[in-house]
């Protein structure tokens, strides 16, 4: 694995994260352990991406969601499935995008800072494993080419795993 931080260019969201799509394969590749390859997930979404106060993994540990890798703020650790952002785009096992936590229902506040964000449900074999969670402290931060973009770089990070790591 090798990997040196690029200045990330996202002025064309598209080609940004083609571009970061490329660079979490690379920094995959070889690589099967669950743990390491979300830690790592984290660390590149969280510095490749401007504007992001949070990023990282809740995974379904005994049927309730809770914190993995992430970079930011610590965190609350456990949300049942079908609360707050995270546990509601697991319920309904689509990716959610909220451009106000303040009026989405039941969303819980991990950081008072943050005001918006995007939740993509980690889907193995027609079973939720988890999410990707991505907050930040600008209203309406993340729109449909967040949510494609994120969600390609989700799928990339369930190719490569071994997602028993996780039980
Ligand atoms: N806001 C999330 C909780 C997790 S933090 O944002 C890291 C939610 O409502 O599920």
């Amino acid at each position: 694995m090798t990997y040196s931080s690029n200045p990330y260019d996202f002025s064309d969201k598209r080609s940004g994260y083609e571009q970061l799509a490329g660079q979490l394969h690379g920094l995959l590749e070889g690589e099967t352990d669950a743990i390491a390859n979300a830690a790592n997930t984290a660390a590149l979404i969280f510095d490749a991406l401007p504007e992001v106060s949070w990023a990282g993994f809740y995974f379904v540990r005994g049927g309730e969601l809770v914190v993995g890798p992430f970079q930011g703020k610590p965190a609350c650790v456990r949300i049942a499935l079908g609360h707050g952002v995270c546990g509601t785009a697991a319920a309904r096992r689509e990716t959610l995008i909220v451009p106000d936590v303040n009026a989405f229902p039941g969303h819980i506040a991990c950081d008072a800072a943050s005001q918006s964000e995007v939740v993509v449900p980690l889907i193995a074999a027609d079973r939720v494993v988890g999410v990707l969670d991505l907050d930040s402290a600008r209203l309406a931060r993340f729109d449909e080419v967040d949510a494609r973009g994120l969600e390609r770089l989700a799928a990339l990070f369930l190719q490569a795993s071994r997602l028993e790591d996780l039980r």
